[in-house]
């Protein structure tokens, strides 16, 4: 006979938190929101990755391109790069964010002067950097001949044929600094030359980097942010179960921090086998995330696997679709609790810890305080992200209200067969998300800032200063579906915004 589980499962929404007691010093300026990122032995060494915030951005061609990823980190959190493109285009942007960094950057937009205007033009297409350096052997540490920006050519006065060395900046008339120039100094360079891009060359005249005047204003303003050893930002990226052998490898190459299998059901072989063949080739150097699964057997099979950390959730993801066409799912917040509790079990019994994050259903900033507080070390969330500038969808005016594409990556749009592969046919053969539009909400910095003091202020109401102290002291109740109604402003009557004052 089938297995019935004695409890019905709930979501976050049916759920509150109940007060601690907030000491003097429990203040939202006191917490810190650093999570693991990857499997540690707890007590015994500090993560090979964590986080300064505790929100990832999900694997979504309507989320996670290169320029979320390099917003999410500039505030502490990480990316993952979309899988549902090809190996080719999704290394391409896991380097553009690898080469975009506060202070010297590589150039990843290099050039020869018998190049032409159309192969200038296709090079700001594929790397969106608008300073092209011109260097004799075209690559990034060539000999610099020039630069070439926006201002050097008018595309609609040219036929795109011209040669660069024609219309670029020569190394005569451009202002550069000797390699060993210090940042400061650098942008001191800038400043008084009113430059946007200042080259740095070595004595032989080769490139070394260009230091940008964007970078430098935002490295000032962002104290969370989060980098790797080069201070390069740390990016994620999505694979799958088929091409990893592919994918992997040119994902590693480009320089990504960390990987994460992105299926739809993770308790699965296939993962098994993906997870195998990583450690084979790579050992632990190479951290890969895998799920999603619902409950303790799911955690414990891709635990035993060797994951890196587990993705929790299937069917509550705001474009999902699974649980009225296939009839799989559970209550998001009950799914994590069970995770979470397995998670903390394999740590007793093996003395390895595992983060789990809790991926998609997150509506209300304060869902993340919960999943969090019901033991997440962290949250994936698509539609929050999808919503923001630097998410990868159109900007669209729907009836007079700005709204971003959001789509799911088992809609007909995204056609992301690999994540819903059971092993059969190469196609997606019923769609389990949709698309859809999501109220547009400006940049993403000013979003997370306020969500994340929200968190804060609630985690000092709990007397928590850290995750995992939240994870201890939370107090956490079921509330009847009458005192959700209770849950937001009622009996009266709301002003609109247009009303006269
Ligand atoms: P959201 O934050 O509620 O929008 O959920 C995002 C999560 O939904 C993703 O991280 C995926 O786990 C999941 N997801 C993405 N696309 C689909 C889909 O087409 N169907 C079902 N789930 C999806």
């Amino acid at each position: 006979m089938a297995y019935f589980f004695p409890t019905a499962s709930h979501t976050f929404n049916e759920y509150l938190l109940v007060p601690g007691y907030t000491s003097l010093e429990c203040r939202p300026e006191n917490v810190s929101l650093r999570t693991p990122l990857v499997r540690y032995r707890k007590g015994v060494e500090e993560p090979a990755m964590h986080l300064n915030v505790p929100m990832v951005s999900a694997v979504m061609q309507a989320v996670s391109g290169d320029k979320l990823a390099i917003a999410l980190a500039q505030e502490g959190g990480v990316s993952f790069v979309y899988g549902s493109q090809s190996i080719e285009d999704e290394a391409a942007m896991v380097a553009r964010v690898k080469s975009y960094k506060a202070g010297f950057v590589r150039s990843d937009s290099n050039i020869t002067p018998d190049a032409t205007l159309a192969d200038v033009l296709a090079m700001r297409e594929k790397t969106g950097h608008s300073t092209v350096a011109v260097t004799e052997d075209g690559t990034a540490d060539g000999k610099l001949l020039g630069i070439v920006t926006s201002r050097d050519y008018r595309v609609s006065r040219m036929t795109g044929e011209e040669k660069v060395a024609a219309f670029m900046t020569p190394l005569e008339k451009l202002v550069t600094a000797p390699e060993g120039t210090s940042l400061k100094v650098a942008n001191d360079i800038i400043w008084d030359h009113k430059l946007n891009a200042l080259p740095i060359v070595s004595k032989e005249g080769k490139l070394v980097a260009f230091v940008f005047r964007k970078d430098y204003d935002q490295h000032k303003a962002k104290p969370n942010e989060l980098l790797d050893e080069h201070k390069r930002f740390v990016v994620g990226a999505g694979i799958n179960t088929r091409d990893y052998a592919e994918r992997v490898p040119a994902l590693v190459e480009a320089g990504v921090d960390v990987l994460v299998i992105d299926s739809s059901e993770g308790y699965n072989e296939r993962q098994k086998i993906t997870l195998e063949w990583i450690r084979e080739h790579y050992g632990d150097s190479v951290k890969v995330g895998a799920g999603n699964v619902i409950d303790a057997d799911g955690f414990r099979f891709l635990a035993d696997c060797g994951a890196d950390f587990v993705k929790v959730g299937i069917g509550g993801g705001s474009i999902c679709i699974t649980r009225e066409t296939k009839g799989i799912g559970r209550g998001q917040a009950t799914a994590l609790i069970e995770v979470a509790q397995a998670r903390d079990e394999y740590f007793k019994e093996t003395g390895v810890y595992v983060p789990v994050c809790s991926d998609g259903g997150i509506v209300h900033d304060h869902h993340i305080t919960l999943a969090l507080a019901m033991g997440a070390d962290f949250v994936m969330l698509g539609r929050y992200f999808a919503r923001f500038d630097e998410s990868p969808s159109q900007k669209v005016n729907v009836n007079g209200t700005l709204m971003k594409e959001y789509w799911g990556e088992g809609s007909n749009r995204a056609r992301n067969w690999q994540r819903y592969d059971l092993g059969n046919s190469k196609r997606l053969s019923f769609e389990e998300g949709v698309d859809s539009y999501v109220p547009y909400a400006g940049p993403l910095s000013d979003n997370v800032q306020l969500t994340l003091a929200k968190v804060r202020s609630t985690m000092s109401n709990c007397g928590a200063l850290t995750i995992p102290e939240l994870q201890e002291k939370a107090r956490l109740t079921l509330v009847s579906s009458v005192s959700i109604v209770e849950g937001g402003a009622h009996d009266v009557v709301l002003k609109t915004t247009n009303q006269p004052v």
